[in-house]
């Protein structure tokens, strides 16, 4: 099982609440957030937070999927959310999205680098996956940043048209190398703190 909460500067990890999902419903029924993204529904109706939030438990424990809200470490407001499936089947590993106002601040470098780092450090994932659109370059980039490398271009339906994916993968090996192969290191703080 993953922590329940993680800091790696400047962002938090932690599990979503009930009383995340107005924040949710507000920074996703933005077409620019849920667009490029594979699972977010477009438009995003009333309720939808609310009933996606409370799959997030089950999942966990099932071990299926691990989801975190995504806070700044010197702020209570949620920024985005990202997740790790531990297993890759029709979907990555990884996903994730930042809220409007908060892009551009290295908010999902941050992010990705943490759930990356708690895949390989407490789970025996041996490769990671992500994929973007290839008209999405600020994912590219994060994924770059992040060690993940063009596996292949794909052709995908994505909301209708069929477009242009590009999959990245980053093995248990070259992230090793990455971090300085010592056992523990890369690993985001777990935080123990109350929630604030
Ligand atoms: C993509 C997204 C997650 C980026 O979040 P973010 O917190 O702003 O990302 P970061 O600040 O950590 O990094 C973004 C990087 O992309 C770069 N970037 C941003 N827009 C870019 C563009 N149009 N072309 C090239 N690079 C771009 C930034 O300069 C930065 O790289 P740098 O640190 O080398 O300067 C956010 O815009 C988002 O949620 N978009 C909608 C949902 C989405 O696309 N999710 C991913 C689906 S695969």
């Amino acid at each position: 099982m993953l922590p329940d909460r993680v800091t790696s500067h400047p962002v938090l990890l932690r599990l979503f609440t009930p009383a995340d999902a107005p924040g949710v419903q507000a920074l996703v029924a933005d077409a620019q957030v849920a667009e490029p993204t594979a699972s977010i529904p477009l438009p995003y109706s009333p309720g939808a937070a609310t009933a996606w939030i409370a799959t997030h438990d089950a999942d966990r424990q099932r071990g299926t999927l691990y989801t975190y809200a995504i806070t700044r470490t010197d702020g209570a407001a949620l920024i985005g959310a990202i997740t790790l499936r531990p297993v890759a089947d029709l979907h990555d590993s990884i996903g994730y999205w930042i809220g409007r106002p908060y892009w551009g601040h290295g908010y999902a470098t941050a992010a990705t680098m943490a759930i990356t780092a708690l895949a390989f450090g407490y789970l025996d994932c041996e490769t990671l996956t992500a994929s973007h659109l290839e008209r999405n370059p600020a994912s590219a980039r994060i994924l770059e940043k992040c060690g993940f490398t063009l596996l292949r271009t794909v052709m995908r339906e994505h909301r209708g048209q069929v477009e242009a994916f590009c999959v990245r993968g980053l093995s248990r090996d070259v992230w090793e190398l990455r971090i300085g192969g010592s056992p523990g290191a890369g690993l985001p703080a777990e935080d123990s703190t109350a929630d604030r």
